[in-house]
């Protein structure tokens, strides 16, 4: 069928062509937890560099609760929305002091995290524990909206909640940190903006919107 196709192409395709990430050593939910925030208003090539000092300064997370907010936003500095690091730091310090400095596994408490929304926990709790929830942002939205040729705006809210619902049934159980990634890795790499490479796609022949022509009119997204 359509689902086991699509985790099948998907996940041997990552297996092949995933980028050695600093954040992809492990599964250390704190380590996870960092990568994303960092990721979340910038670009893969220039977090590494900063990921990387950032983790040599706070290797665990006892050691970033414990730092003061002015170091947290020195090492911080170059990347910018500093709230990202105030928000991590105060939500690592919750960690500490409400769960003995374990990332909560349970999706009520830790997108009650500061700056943990449904995209950070579905990241955290999928490829940190192993969890079959969702990670949708935009490249996941712009994979699925051209797989099923979805004419649904992506900039609204009931959008990324009617794609998280169709995440949900096509992610494996036995790898779903891996499938996220992997749906993340396709629409970086091969399902771009403007001008995917459909021909070097392994779920090409899955695809609704290459089948009719229209990936490059999709996805619908409102300016507002
Ligand atoms: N963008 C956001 N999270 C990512 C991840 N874990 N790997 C690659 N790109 C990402």
């Amino acid at each position: 069928g359509w689902v086991e196709a699509i985790q099948r192409n998907l996940l041997a395709w990552y297996d092949q062509n995933k980028r050695d990430l600093p954040w992809r050593i492990n599964q250390d939910p704190y380590r996870i937890w960092v990568s994303e925030i960092m990721l979340q208003q910038t670009r893969v090539d220039t977090v590494i560099p900063y990921y990387e000092r950032f983790m040599e300064r706070f290797p665990t997370l006892g050691d970033l609760a414990g730092a003061d907010e002015d170091e947290v936003v020195k090492a911080w500095e170059g990347l910018g929305y500093y709230s990202r690091a105030r928000h991590l730091h105060a939500a690592v310090r919750e960690v500490t002091a409400s769960y003995d400095g374990e990332v909560p596994q349970q999706w009520e408490e830790i997108s009650r995290l500061k700056g943990v929304g449904a995209y950070t926990a579905g990241a955290i709790l999928s490829i940190a524990y192993d969890q079959r929830v969702p990670a949708v942002d935009g490249n996941v939205m712009r994979v699925f909206s051209r797989w099923l040729a979805l004419w649904d705006d992506v900039a609204k809210v009931s959008t990324r909640k009617r794609i998280e619902t169709l995440a949900i049934q096509v992610i494996p159980a036995d790898r779903p940190g891996d499938f996220n990634q992997a749906l993340m890795e396709l629409g970086a790499l091969i399902c771009s903006p403007l001008a995917p490479r459909c021909d070097h796609c392994p779920v090409r022949d899955e695809c609704h919107a290459r089948q009719r022509g229209i990936q490059a009119e999709l996805p619908v997204k409102s300016k507002a």
